[in-house]
């Protein structure tokens, strides 16, 4: 049990690698706040993993609204106790050039994907720090670090996901608060099909990956499962990129 004794929120919690990430934390012994803006299938996959596992529970959030974060805050500690995790994966992609992205488009991408990410470490670190310390763990992405010929706001709006972990590692090391970005490549998820709707491009993707085949829901959670865990205790401020060698090219 790695995550023995935790007690963790993940945002984006329904989503494909959010309910993976739900699925893996509770396995491994976190209790498991499962956060989202979809309450059907968060309602869903809570009373699956409390079948399965006997820890979790759903609670709506939208990442955008600071009440909404605080509710959430309030109600896990009033259920659980004081979280010792966050996994901010709550995200929209859309495509767009410069010249088709107006500016509604842009704020609304920044606003979930950024402002959102920016919102949940400020409401909770108070409790992060209150419980002794913590580990939170941002889902960036390979986008937040390279620029794109399809999608104008979606990576800057990773690339403040990554830059803003490393300050919120610099402020908050002294109250043994850890924060480190993670970065995936495409993964086999509905997302994916969004990006490259066309299934030939996507083959055509794969190939281009040395490692020759697209991420699995399994690679990412187990990045944010050692990330989360006291097995990465001497990192913070860094970024795990989970690729298959994309961005080594
Ligand atoms: N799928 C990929 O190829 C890929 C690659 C790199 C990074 N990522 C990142 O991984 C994360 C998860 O992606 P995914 O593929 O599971 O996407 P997904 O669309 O399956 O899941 C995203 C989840 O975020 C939730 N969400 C959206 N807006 C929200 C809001 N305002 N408040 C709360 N929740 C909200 C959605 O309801 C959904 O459950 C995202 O941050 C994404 O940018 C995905």
């Amino acid at each position: 049990m790695r995550l023995a004794n935790k007690i963790a929120i993940i945002t984006g919690g329904t989503g494909n690698l959010g309910s993976a990430q739900v699925q893996t934390f509770a396995s491994e012994g976190a209790a498991v706040v499962i956060a989202d803006i979809d309450s059907v299938k968060g309602k869903q996959i809570e009373r699956d993993t409390q079948k399965k596992f006997g820890n979790a529970i759903f609670t709506y959030l939208d990442v955008t609204n600071e009440s909404s974060w605080i509710e959430l805050v309030n109600k896990t500690v009033k259920i659980f106790g004081l979280p010792t995790i966050l996994v901010q994966n709550a995200g929209i992609y859309r495509s767009g050039t410069i010249l088709e992205t107006d500016g509604a488009k842009w704020d609304s991408i920044m606003s979930v994907n950024a402002k959102g990410v920016f919102l949940g470490t400020k409401i909770v670190l108070p409790k992060m720090i209150s419980a002794g310390g913590g580990s939170i763990v941002n889902i960036s992405s390979t986008a937040g670090i390279i620029g794109s010929k399809i999608s104008t706001a979606y990576n800057p709006s990773k690339a403040a996901v990554r830059v803003f972990t490393k300050s919120t590692a610099l402020q908050h090391a002294k109250d043994n608060v850890r924060a480190n970005s993670i970065h995936p490549g495409p993964v086999e998820s509905d997302m994916l099909t969004e990006v490259y709707p066309e299934i030939n491009l996507k083959r055509q993707r794969g190939l281009e990956i040395p490692l020759g085949r697209f991420a699995r829901p399994i690679d990412v959670c187990n990045a944010a499962l050692f990330l989360a865990s006291n097995e990465s205790s001497y990192m913070t401020g860094s970024e795990l990129v989970i690729d298959g060698g994309l961005t080594a090219q």
